[in-house]
């Protein structure tokens, strides 16, 4: 069984990003594996302010103190990082990016936690366009320089406005990700 943490950078809870996420978990759970879903709009999560002063002997690495304290225990033991989030002038959404920055903690210490640890990651995206070169890059350097293998995505092009995505074949693609999770 595999602990998945999924990082939602979608603020629409009933959106084109949550349609894929609730498909994606529906078929990891059928194997039973652990999800933790984090809804990062609702959460109170600041910018990396640059101290350098995380130190990850804390179970909550960072020296700012909020809502990230959620999520830094649950990814320093995980198997799987989902990163969800809907195209943002062809990048990934603020409050992923801001979460992912803030991920930096956990690498300050004697022990690197964030690198690698046979930790697999996964990309779920809509978008408006089909133009996903940026997005890609992005998404496949950081899982290389982070050691993460890359287990797959679902690129959703053609979906605007919330329930576009319904009844779309990207969808059983999500679903056969969370499915193919070991
Ligand atoms: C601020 C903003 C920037 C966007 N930038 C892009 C973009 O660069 N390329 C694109 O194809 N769609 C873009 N879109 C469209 C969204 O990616 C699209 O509506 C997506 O389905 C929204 O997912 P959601 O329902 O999970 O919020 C943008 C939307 C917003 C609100």
């Amino acid at each position: 069984m595999s602990k998945i943490v999924i990082l939602n950078g979608s603020p629409r809870k009933n959106g084109n990003t949550a349609a894929l996420v609730r498909e994606f978990i529906k078929g990891a759970e059928e194997n039973g594996h652990e999800i933790h879903h984090f809804q990062l709009s609702d959460m109170n999560i600041h910018g990396c302010i640059s101290c350098y002063r995380g130190n990850n002997s804390r179970e909550c690495p960072c020296t700012q103190q909020d809502d990230m304290n959620k999520i830094y225990p649950h990814v320093r033991d995980c198997n799987v990082i989902v990163l969800a989030s809907p195209m943002y002038y062809w990048n990934i959404s603020g409050y992923l990016k801001t979460c992912i920055d803030r991920l930096f903690a956990l690498e300050e210490g004697y022990v690197n936690i964030l690198r690698g640890h046979g930790r697999g990651s996964v990309l779920l995206m809509p978008a408006f366009e089909h133009d996903y070169d940026a997005c890609a890059f992005y998404y496949k350097n950081l899982a290389k320089n982070l050691g993460w293998k890359d287990l797959g995505w679902v690129l959703a092009g053609g979906n605007c406005m919330i329930g576009d995505i319904n009844g779309k074949s990207v969808l059983k693609e999500a679903y056969e990700l969370g499915k193919s999770i070991k």
